[in-house]
């Protein structure tokens, strides 16, 4: 396919921002830089680093990616008011001219009648005011109408135009609560084009929400109809059913680049480990059968699917897993692997490990090569994601027992450390991890409520990791999540809850647990 410019499509990856609004999938600022720097190595057009006036930890996020992070522009949600707009300003500055501050402000009746109570004229008012406050920070304004297909389409017209003439450079169309259907929606996009003139000067996006199951199609849709930007998530995260998946929308337009003439810069080959490193650092597990990243994205069970598949690729398959990433179960390391060897492979796969955390990770992969035969590319992954994550280290897990079996009462013997005391406690449960669990919960003095649980195979093999994935409400509405790897389930099991603990224990000593400012 020959790519002309006016086909090309910006993908703008909000993971940071409204990924991270997912319930439980908060992330450190050490996380966010490493999605940040996983981000510009996938090379996404525009990185939404977070929403500044949120929380002091989305403010320094946002301040941190504009400073470290080369290559993509850098972006923070505002509302529509002088403070969201200058904190944004102070936080996307580092970025220099790459720097973009993204205004919003709803439009649709019902958020006029019931949020916001404004008249039509003062929401352009505002929009005019808050895009004309952002151009004097930065030069690079997007303004989003919210829930923008829920709005009279000649209102939803005369307030994105108002905003290109007071100075916006991008206009994005959201459906924000995922009601819009793929017809319907590009024929909103065509429409605004009809009737916005303007609308031909400046960059459209769209992001759209998965609540109906539509975002892909609904962003195809759009595209298809002219808009050249789309605002999207690695795995789909997001407030509710999520956002537009980044994976998949990429991989359609490029499978599919027959049907749709479009193309982005998007080096699909890292889009598996950029899912992976996601879905670790947030703890949200991605299904089995998810689409381009899946861990069955690829594997053809049928016999009459294999069959085929060996005597021509192409008669099951339509992508190759090698371009996005899956590079299979590929043998790389050895139990005699010296540090060099280590140290380049980790490098290899992109990780940006300190001397010292090098080190750990060394040891740590010596202890699973004593356990483990085959070390595969997927094992290292873990490791090192594993030392990576800014985890907060109230308690460490010094020593864990169980005993269970048939016929005998589950009980687990557990010695957590606190600085440099020792604290050890048992307890019964209904089996070796409700014992495991609750001994720590009797340890920390908390309660954790054990709301999602989930165990995958890292790798193929019987001796293969577990990866525990969790989800803990403390304090009824406390969410937190935690992920931890072992060749032993049970400290998986037990290092992820403590990983919980640890940071239900911090968030609540400091306060810093985030809550999405109110949308008005
Ligand atoms: O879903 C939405 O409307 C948003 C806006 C802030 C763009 O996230
Ligand atoms: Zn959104």
């Amino acid at each position: 396919m020959k790519k002309k410019t006016e086909n090309r499509v910006i993908i703008f990856d909000t993971t940071l921002r409204d990924g991270e609004q997912c319930p439980g999938a908060s992330m450190g600022l050490r996380e966010k830089l490493e999605v940040a720097r996983q981000l510009a190595r996938l090379n996404v057009d525009i990185i939404e680093a977070g929403f500044p006036i949120a929380s002091p930890g989305d403010f320094a996020g946002v301040q941190a990616v504009a400073k470290e992070i080369k290559g993509p522009r850098i972006a923070g949600l505002a509302r529509c008011v002088p403070r969201d707009i200058e904190t944004c300003a102070e936080a996307v500055a580092p970025a220099g001219d790459r720097a973009r501050i993204h205004v919003f402000l709803a439009t649709s009746a019902i958020h006029r009648q019931y949020k916001l109570k404004k008249a039509k004229e003062e929401i352009i008012k505002q929009s005019v005011k808050g895009v004309k406050l952002a151009r004097k920070h930065v030069r690079d304004v997007q303004f989003s109408p919210e829930d923008a297909s829920r709005t009279e389409p000649d209102f939803l017209a005369e307030v994105c135009k108002a905003a290109i003439d007071a100075g916006a450079t991008t206009i994005n169309i959201p459906d924000t609560v995922g009601y819009a259907v793929p017809d319907e929606f590009g024929g909103l996009i065509a429409y605004l084009f009809e009737h916005i003139p303007e609308l031909a000067d400046v960059t459209v996006h769209v992001h759209c929400h998965n609540d109906l199951g539509l975002a892909v199609a609904n962003s195809l849709a759009a595209v298809k109809n002219g808009a050249r930007g789309i605002e999207c998530t690695i795995n789909g995260l997001g407030e509710r059913a999520g956002n537009c998946s980044l994976e998949e929308v990429v991989m359609a337009m490029r499978t599919r680049a027959d049907a749709y003439g479009l193309w982005t810069d998007i080096r699909t080959r890292e889009l598996y480990r950029t899912s992976r490193l996601v879905s670790q650092l947030t703890g949200m597990v991605v299904q089995r059968n998810k689409a381009i990243v899946g861990a069955n994205a690829f594997a053809h069970e049928a016999g009459i699917h294999q069959d085929g598949i060996l005597k021509e690729r192409t008669t099951y398959e339509i992508m190759r897993p090698e371009d996005v990433g899956i590079t299979g179960t590929e043998l790389v390391l050895g139990k005699h692997s010296g540090r060099h060897a280590f140290a380049n492979h980790l490098q290899k796969l992109g990780f940006k490990l300190s001397a010292k955390e090098l080190e750990t990770a060394y040891r740590n992969f010596v202890d699973l090569a004593d356990k483990k035969k085959n070390i595969y590319d997927d094992d290292l992954v873990a490791i090192a994601q594993e030392i990576m994550r800014d985890l907060p280290s109230v308690f460490t897990l010094d020593y864990l027992h169980v005993s269970a079996g048939t016929g005998t009462v589950p009980t687990a013997t557990v010695r957590l450390k606190r600085g440099d005391r020792v604290i050890q406690d048992a307890a019964c449960g209904d089996g070796p991890v409700d014992a495991a669990l609750k001994t720590i919960d009797r340890i920390a003095g908390v309660q954790g409520r054990l709301l999602d649980y989930s165990l995958q195979a890292i790798t193929k093999d019987k001796d293969a990791m577990g990866e525990v994935s969790l989800r803990v409400d403390f304090n009824k509405g406390h969410l937190v999540s935690g992920k931890a790897s072992s060749t032993d389930i049970v400290e998986a099991s037990a290092k992820a809850y403590l990983n919980c603990v640890n940071r239900f224990l911090v968030e609540d000593r400091a306060g810093t647990r985030k809550r999405t400012p109110r949308r008005k």
